[in-house]
C-alpha cells in the first residue's frame, strides 16, 4: 500500500520535472509569486551583462528585464549561454533573450522583438598607435569579433579581411593585445568597457567614421506570441515612464 503510494508520487514528480524541463516556461507556474519567465543572456557584454562579483549575471540587461518581470507579474529566472545559440533557444530552453541583442532582419526570421530599448552603433577597438581610423582602412585586415554578432557581420562584408570569431568579445580584446588580430569590432558600451581595462594597450574608435549605422537593442520573443510581447512592452513603457528605466540607464551605463 504505501509503496504504491510512493510510486505514485514519484511518477507524479518525474512528470512535473518533464514538464518543466521543456516548453515554455513561461506557462510554468512557480508557486505564490506567479509565472516564471526563463530569460537567456551571454553574461560576458559589459555593462549590459557580466558575472557579478557574487558570481550571478548582473548589468543593465539583467536589471531592466528583473524590472519588466516585476510589472508584468513574472519571476525572472536568468540563463547564461553562448550568445549564438539564444535566437534559437527561444521557445524551448528559454522563454525571451535579452542580451544587448540588435534588432535585425535575419534575426526576424526566427523570433519576434520587444520595442527597441537602446540605441547603439559596433566601435573599432585599436592597439595604440595603429594607423587603422576608416572603413578602407579595415580591408584586409586581420579582424576580431564575438561569434554571432553584428560585430561578424559587419566584418564579414569587408573586402579581404580575415575575420576571426570568438565566443567572448573578451577573447577577441586578448587576441588584440596578444597582436594576432589588428583590430576588434565591438557594440559601442562593451568597447568602452574593454578600452578602459585595457586603457594602455588600446583605443576605442568610434563607429560612425566607419559609417556604421545605428543599431537597436530589444528583447527577443517567441514567433507569434503577442500576448507576451504586450505584457513586455507595457512594462517597459511603464519603467521609462515612471523613471525606471533612466535610473537603470545612470547605474550601469554612465556611471
Ligand atoms: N549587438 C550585437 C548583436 O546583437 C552583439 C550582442 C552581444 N551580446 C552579448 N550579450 N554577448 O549581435
Amino acid at each position: 500500500m504505501k509503496k504504491k503510494i510512493l510510486a505514485a508520487a514519484m511518477a507524479a514528480m518525474v512528470t512535473v520535472t518533464a514538464l518543466t524541463g521543456c516548453g515554455s516556461a513561461a506557462s510554468s507556474d512557480s508557486g505564490s509569486t506567479g509565472k516564471t519567465l526563463v530569460v537567456g543572456t551571454n553574461a560576458a557584454f559589459p555593462p549590459f551583462e557580466y558575472v557579478g562579483d557574487d558570481g550571478k549575471p548582473d548589468g543593465f540587461d539583467i536589471a531592466l528585464i528583473k524590472a519588466i518581470g516585476e510589472k508584468a507579474g513574472y519571476e525572472v529566472q536568468i540563463q547564461d549561454m553562448e550568445f549564438d545559440s539564444l535566437v534559437s533557444s527561444i521557445g524551448n530552453k528559454i522563454d525571451v533573450a535579452i542580451a544587448g541583442m540588435t534588432v535585425t532582419e535575419e534575426r526576424k526570421n526566427t523570433v519576434d522583438f520587444s520595442d527597441p530599448y537602446y540605441e547603439a552603433v559596433q566601435n573599432v577597438l585599436v592597439p595604440k598607435g595603429s594607423d587603422i581610423a576608416t572603413a578602407a582602412d579595415l580591408q584586409g585586415k586581420k579582424i576580431g569579433v564575438q561569434l554571432g554578432t553584428t560585430g561578424e557581420f559587419i566584418a564579414d562584408e569587408i573586402e579581404g579581411a580575415e575575420v576571426s570569431a570568438y565566443n567572448k568579445a573578451v577573447d577577441a580584446v586578448n587576441d588584440l593585445n596578444n597582436g594576432r588580430v589588428d583590430c576588434v569590432i565591438v557594440d559601442k558600451n562593451p568597447a568602452e568597457v574593454f578600452g578602459a581595462q585595457f586603457s594602455d594597450k588600446v583605443d576605442v574608435l568610434d563607429g560612425t567614421k566607419f559609417d556604421f549605422e545605428p543599431e537597436n537593442y530589444a528583447i527577443a520573443l517567441p514567433k507569434g506570441d503577442t500576448e507576451l510581447a504586450d505584457k513586455i512592452n507595457s512594462a517597459l513603457k511603464e519603467l521609462k515612464a515612471d523613471g525606471t528605466y533612466d535610473s537603470l540607464v545612470k547605474k550601469y551605463i554612465e556611471e
